[in-house]
């Protein structure tokens, strides 16, 4: 079996593929999609869906796509769908984190929370799978392992931030792997 996962992190495709062994999962680029495809929507289901959406109108497969972000309580959310572009440059890893910390200057509610979304479309259906990891964001970055906000969140429970630990040990509690697991669980018993 065949499904297209719409994205062309080789990181994500590892991980999808190690999980699923008994599908045979391409990257968009795998089929001839080279389009940057627009993230328009407000929430991480109306942004999974647009891309999974696309692939299925434009190239007819079964698909699906994640989108993620970090949650920050006392700032009502933020950065949320925004998080790659938080500091307005795209994936400017540095500036986003100085804009949160800047944000969060004097502020006792630390909490946050990293999310992902799945969006499945399969044999006409559509199918949603979140993925939630809650934690607290540091007042300083510490560690230099993964990407983005990894140097500043706490997973709760943990002494050490996403970027301190391995990437075996965040893989295992992570938001991505949590959604990931809730559909492999689903394609794996259905
Ligand atoms: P994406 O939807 O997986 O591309 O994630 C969007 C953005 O959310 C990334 O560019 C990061 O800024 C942030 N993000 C998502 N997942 C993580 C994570 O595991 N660690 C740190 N930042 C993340």
């Amino acid at each position: 079996m065949q499904l297209i996962f719409a994205t062309n992190n080789k990181h994500k495709l590892e991980e999808v593929r190690h999980r699923l062994p008994n599908y045979k999962i391409l990257g968009t680029q795998d089929i001839g999609c080279f389009e940057d495809i627009a993230e328009t929507g407000s929430t991480f289901e109306e942004n999974a869906e647009i891309k999974a959406q696309y692939i299925l109108t434009h190239y007819g497969y079964s698909c699906f796509a994640d989108d993620s972000g970090l949650v920050v309580e006392a700032l009502n959310g933020e950065p949320g769908v925004y998080s790659a572009r938080y500091s307005g440059e795209h994936n400017n890893v540095e500036a986003n984190i100085n804009k949160l910390l800047t944000k969060l200057r004097g502020i006792s509610n630390r909490k946050a929370k990293f999310v992902t979304v799945i969006c499945l479309l399969m044999d006409g259906k559509k199918y949603f799978f979140r993925g939630e990891i809650h934690g607290t964001i540091t007042t300083k970055k510490k560690g230099v392992e993964g990407f983005g906000y990894d140097p500043v969140f706490l997973p709760d429970g943990y002494t050490k931030t996403f970027a301190e630990l391995s990437m075996d040990e965040k893989n295992k509690v992570s938001h991505r792997a949590l959604a990931i697991q809730k559909m492999v669980t689903r394609l794996t018993f259905n």
